[in-house]
């Protein structure tokens, strides 16, 4: 019997979620990135519970809310958090790169979300021809790049923060 997987819920209201995030961007940072985080848990037992114990209910649900939820975490970060840091780095050519580093990893990962959303779509309505090597190929891609991210995007975000507290001018 496979265990219940519980799917994050999707991000808060949009003005609430914005209001927080310009008040505090690297907390409301660290809050969706637990979030994606949970997400990537879920993909995870999805791929585990291939290819006997496979929820059919949660892949639906994941084809569904996966590549919108992705898009709207990313536009917060890009908009409230990239614009704060890129405030933060002056004229260093270095942080300029790296958040456009981030973007492409953002751009690549909602590629990634639309592709996954079609095999997901897939398991949910019970197709037999799916191959479950391939979606679970898919799935571990997918979770794995999203962790990496985010564990690099907290990593440079903390160092822009410790270089001001050092050198706030
Ligand atoms: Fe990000």
């Amino acid at each position: 019997m496979a265990a219940r997987i519980n799917w994050p819920p999707p991000p808060g209201g949009a003005r609430a979620a914005a209001n927080e995030a310009y008040a505090e961007p690297l907390a409301w940072l660290a809050s969706v990135h637990r979030e994606q985080l949970a997400l990537c848990d879920c993909l995870e037992a999805i791929a585990d519970s291939l290819p006997g114990e496979v929820d059919r209910e949660i892949c639906a649900y994941a084809a569904k809310m996966l590549a919108p939820m992705l898009r709207q975490f990313h536009a917060g970060e890009e908009r409230i958090v990239f614009d704060w840091a890129e405030q933060r780095s002056g004229d260093d050519p270095s942080a300029r790169a790296l958040l456009e580093r981030l973007k492409y990893e953002h751009c690549e990962d909602e590629c990634f979300a639309e592709e996954l959303t079609e095999m997901l779509d897939r398991l949910g309505t019970d197709d037999r021809t799916v191959n479950p090597e391939t979606a679970g190929y898919m799935l571990r891609g997918f979770f794995t790049n999203l962790r990496r991210h985010v564990s690099f995007e907290q990593e440079y975000l903390r160092g822009i923060v410790a270089r001001q507290t050092h050198d706030p001018s």
